[in-house]
């Protein structure tokens, strides 16, 4: 069987092809997330390293065969994604430093993996950022940009993002937020129509974050916008409407790394064979910058919301109450700096069985946060790239399988489980991939059994 058949060439969609350069933009530029995610592209470029965790570069999409057995494509072959090479990084942050020395600080990666990428790192610097203390306590704003008004400082993102795309001849850019977690807050009135935003923005409203300025900028320069910690930004009426109206594809929220990642593969485990659960208390300590953050009980707020959310949905107490009607739920994060940005997590399950007898589950994960969360920076740029080319605008659910808490088009419950996310992200790439001129799957189908 010949899997390597697919997408061959320059193909494009809507007039896009996949070999044009594609910006991306990414806000808090010189953090732990983004300086892994682009130095290790960086590496990958030069044959140093290998996209370990992306789909778009090492997954398969699954095809049923015409004789009934199953069969795969390679994704980066079945469907036209930018190539790694034709990428162009940019964005803002609030410190004023090269991604070298940003890189460096977060403490990451090894100096034998960052010296064959130094002289590139050293060439990225961040745009300044907006940025607003009360949205982010433990940090100061060094790198700020400043305006009369909210609406003065997103139309200067705009600015940026159409001076980004000019100097480096760009037709396309994401933006993504990879900027620390904001402090909580609910929805309120300026948040609820594109008009009420507007004022908003002119009144500097104290409930619009500077991550919505960013991603109404983003929207209106039709540039898919992606949310990768738990802050409210576009899951806001408003911010949606304009996201439909534009036809600009978002998503969020919350990038599901380490622990949410282990929650949602274990608890459709118990589900499945209808084991019950008395209670999951989770703790991790964490500490780099972002433990840091979420040391404050605002911003710690907002991560918990998403943390906590994931159980509920997965253990309907609707459909099982005896089974999950009294489940006691914690979460905690304690900044601990001897660790920085490698993670370690407890998590003890309290499960029953049989005539209720009662069991447990230790979990004791010892991750990296920023190299589980780089591949799936790479992954939903690549997507988001390819399902905007595909005219696919609003929100995107199918990009859930990427966020601990991900956004659903109105009425929809979110799905938590891994692995129905992935068949739905699977079948989403299908459905973009019979949009494309030039192959069909059945086209495809007999390429790989040919
Ligand atoms: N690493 C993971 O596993 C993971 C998982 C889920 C979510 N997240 C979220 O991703 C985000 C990034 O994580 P990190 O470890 O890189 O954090 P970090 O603290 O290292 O990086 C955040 C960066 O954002 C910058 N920043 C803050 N406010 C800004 C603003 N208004 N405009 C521009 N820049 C701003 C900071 O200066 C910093 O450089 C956090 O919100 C975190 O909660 C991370």
């Amino acid at each position: 069987m010949n899997t390597k058949q697919g997408v061959q060439g320059d193909v494009s969609m809507n007039g896009h092809p996949s070999t044009e350069k594609l910006g991306v933009l990414v806000v808090g530029f010189n953090g732990a997330v983004s300086t892994t995610y682009v130095a290790g592209l960086l590496s990958v470029r030069k044959g140093l390293s290998t996209p370990v965790g992306s789909l778009a570069e090492l997954g398969t999409l699954p095809f049923a065969g015409s004789n009934g057995s199953a069969t795969t494509i390679p994704i980066r072959e079945a469907l036209p994604l930018a190539k790694s090479e034709n990428l162009i990084f940019g964005g803002w942050d609030i410190r004023d430093e090269s991604l070298l020395e940003a890189t460096r600080y977060a403490d990451v990666l090894q100096d034998k993996d960052i010296a064959p990428i130094a002289d590139e790192l050293q060439a990225l610097r961040p745009m300044p950022g907006v940025f607003d203390s009360e949205y982010v306590r433990n940090l100061r704003g060094e790198h700020v940009k400043s305006g009369e008004s909210k609406f003065s400082l997103m139309e200067q993102i705009r600015e940026d993002i159409r001076s980004f795309k000019l100097t480096n001849n760009l037709d396309r850019v994401v933006v993504i937020w990879c900027a620390s977690t904001e402090v909580y807050i609910e929805q309120s009135a300026s948040h609820q129509t594109i008009e009420s935003f507007e004022e908003g923005m002119r009144q500097s409203d104290p409930n619009i974050a500077p991550s919505m300025l960013y991603a109404w900028a983003a929207i209106l320069e039709g540039a898919p916008f992606l949310n990768g910690a738990p802050n409210l930004t576009v899951d806001i009426p408003a911010m949606i409407a304009l996201a439909t109206r534009e036809n600009v594809l978002i998503a969020g929220k919350d990038f599901k790394t380490g622990q949410t990642m282990m929650k949602t593969v274990l608890a459709p485990m118990l589900k499945a064979r209808m084991l019950g659960l008395n209670g999951w208390f989770s703790s991790n300590i964490l500490g780099n910058r972002d433990g840091e953050v979420l040391d404050d009980p605002g911003s710690f707020k907002t991560k918990e919301t998403s943390k906590l959310s994931v159980l509920d949905y997965i253990l309907d107490t609707d459909e099982n109450p005896e089974l999950y009607s009294d489940i006691h739920h914690t979460v905690r994060i304690y900044y601990y700096p001897p660790r920085g940005d490698n993670k370690e997590g407890w998590d003890n399950i309290d499960l029953f069985g049989w005539m209720g007898y009662p069991m447990q589950i230790k979990v004791n994960f010892l991750c990296r946060d920023s190299i589980l969360a780089a591949p799936i920076v790479h992954d939903l740029v690549l997507f988001a790239d390819l399902a905007q080319r595909a005219g696919l605008g609003g929100i995107q659910e199918w990009l859930g399988f990427y966020f601990k808490s991900p956004m659903t088009t109105a009425g929809h419950k979110p799905e938590h489980d891994l692995f129905i996310q992935r068949d739905v992200l699977h079948a989403k790439l299908r459905e973009i991939m019979q949009k494309l001129p030039q192959i069909s799957i059945a086209h495809a189908e007999s390429e790989v059994s040919g």
